[in-house]
């Protein structure tokens, strides 16, 4: 079943919106397979943000995501890493339509709540970068006959 990685970032915790996240993609039918609540330290934010290093905003990227705790996850189902990312909502909050995490909660782009895979590569790097695979566990959901 395919896997991706999403987090909820700083802003999202500090914010008390780790429930309400958590909450959308388990009513949508997605499975929970991995998650904690943890500090990034440096090294692993400029890793998991090498792509953007040549951006302007690198430094701001890196510094954000370190500033306090995020809440790290990996969740799987059909097609998961393009529906949540239609979950999630545009990049820019300014562009992100009304039911969307970025859409209902964010309104700059620096602070946009939540980090979701772009892609099966970036899926499988990012959750290797941040879980082992013993945190992550595969279980059986009855419920999951009534999704698929
Ligand atoms: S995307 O979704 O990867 O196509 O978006 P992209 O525009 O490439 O942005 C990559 C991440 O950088 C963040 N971002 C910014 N942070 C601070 N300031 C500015 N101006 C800015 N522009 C983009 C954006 O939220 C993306 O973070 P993640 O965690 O990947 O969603």
């Amino acid at each position: 079943m395919e896997k991706t990685f999403l987090m909820v970032k700083p802003d999202g915790v500090q914010r008390n919106l780790i429930g309400e996240i958590v909450s959308r993609f388990e009513k949508k039918g997605f499975q929970l397979a991995g998650a904690k609540l943890m500090q990034i330290p440096q090294e692993l934010a400029e890793q998991h943000y090498g792509e953007h290093k040549e951006r302007p905003f690198f430094g701001e990227l890196v510094e954000f995501i370190t500033s306090g705790p995020v809440f790290a996850m990996v969740w799987e189902g059909e097609n998961v890493i393009s529906t949540a990312r239609l979950m999630m909502g545009a990049t820019n909050p300014k562009e992100s339509a009304p039911g969307t995490v970025r859409g209902d909660y964010a309104v700059t782009v620096g602070k946009n709540i939540i980090h979701g895979s772009d892609s099966p590569e970036s899926a499988e790097r990012e959750i290797n970068l941040f879980f082992n695979q013993e945190e992550l566990v595969s279980y059986e959901k009855q419920i999951n006959n009534w999704v698929n």
